[in-house]
């Protein structure tokens, strides 16, 4: 117990997309298109045990990204049960909310609060939009006496044919700091980032809109960001896939994290102030791209 997911669906003509979220975590566990493919990864080996983070879909890092201090790595909201705010009728488990809308809150426990001691509320919406797209939206209130930081990233696993086949787009000459050389900065230099091993980076100050193209499937996420003015990359590739913890060793060739994040410069808020951090998931055929959007 202490797991609900929630579904819920929109129509566009005959057609139908899906997501669903689950409580624990106030996690997108599973995006779908119109065709019943997914979108999103999950890994097999993922747990959905209460107070475990659930391995795939779309975890949120709050109260920090990363690791250090006394919180857990990536915080503790991907490792709480959730509430559901403001649905009539209220929700059962495994219900479809047909409104393709969902509210979630989170409220810090006495637990969190010895561990970051900073009164909150965190909501979330997740809306799936008629054309499919999936858009996650962050609002955190400072309901302290006091003023806040806090870092925050939605880690989101994105669900690729196979990774030597992906590019990104957008990125281009954008500043980033590297995990895997003790977060040293440097500049993109290429024309699109491809994958042939490990990659974990920060980039930072980057543009609103990117493109993350799957060459063998034709297909191609469009993310929007607003608020968030940082991109993490990440694939664990062969080696540490072997050492994570509900991952098996190959899935990596199936999932690329591209996370629109605020790190470099924590977002503060004082009493009474709250902030917005608002990521939209589009998936279009790459053909389609170029045309469409202006990356
Ligand atoms: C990424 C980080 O975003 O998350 C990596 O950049 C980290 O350094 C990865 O390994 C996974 O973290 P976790 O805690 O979910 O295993």
């Amino acid at each position: 117990m202490g797991l609900i997911r929630l579904c819920f669906e929109t129509h566009k003509g005959p057609l139908l997309s899906m997501a669903q979220v689950s409580l624990q975590g106030g996690q997108v566990t599973s995006w779908r298109n119109e065709k019943g493919e997914e979108l999103l990864f999950t890994s097999s080996k993922a747990n959905f045990k209460p107070s475990k983070a659930i391995r795939g879909g779309i975890p949120i890092c709050f109260p920090q990204f990363g690791n250090c201090g006394s919180l857990e790595q990536h915080g503790f909201a991907r490792n709480k049960i959730w509430t559901i705010e403001e649905i009539t009728p209220p929700l059962q488990p495994n219900d479809f909310n047909r409104k393709g809308c969902v509210d979630l809150l989170l409220k810090p426990s006495e637990e969190d609060l010895k561990c970051w001691p900073h009164s909150f509320e965190f909501r979330l919406r997740v809306l799936l939009g008629v054309d499919g797209d999936l858009t996650l939206t962050s609002r955190v209130r400072n309901i302290n006496g006091k003023p806040f930081t806090f870092s925050f990233a939605y880690h989101t696993y994105l669900l690729v044919s196979d990774i030597s086949e992906v590019r990104i787009e957008g990125l281009e000459t954008v500043d980033y700091l590297d995990n895997l050389h003790q977060r040293e900065r440097f500049t993109e230099q290429g024309d699109a980032i491809t994958f042939e091993c490990e990659v974990d980076r920060v980039y930072l100050h980057c543009p609103n809109v990117i493109a993350v193209l799957d060459h063998k499937k034709q297909r191609t996420y469009v993310i929007r960001k607003e608020g968030l003015p940082d991109v993490v990359v990440w694939n664990p590739w062969e080696k540490k896939s072997k050492s994570m913890v509900h991952f098996a060793d190959e899935e990596y060739k199936q999932m690329l994290c591209v996370d629109g994040a605020a790190i470099e410069k924590p977002i503060t808020l004082k009493p009474g102030e709250e902030w917005t951090g608002r990521l939209q998931l589009l998936v279009v055929p790459s053909t389609f791209c170029d045309e469409q959007f202006d990356l």
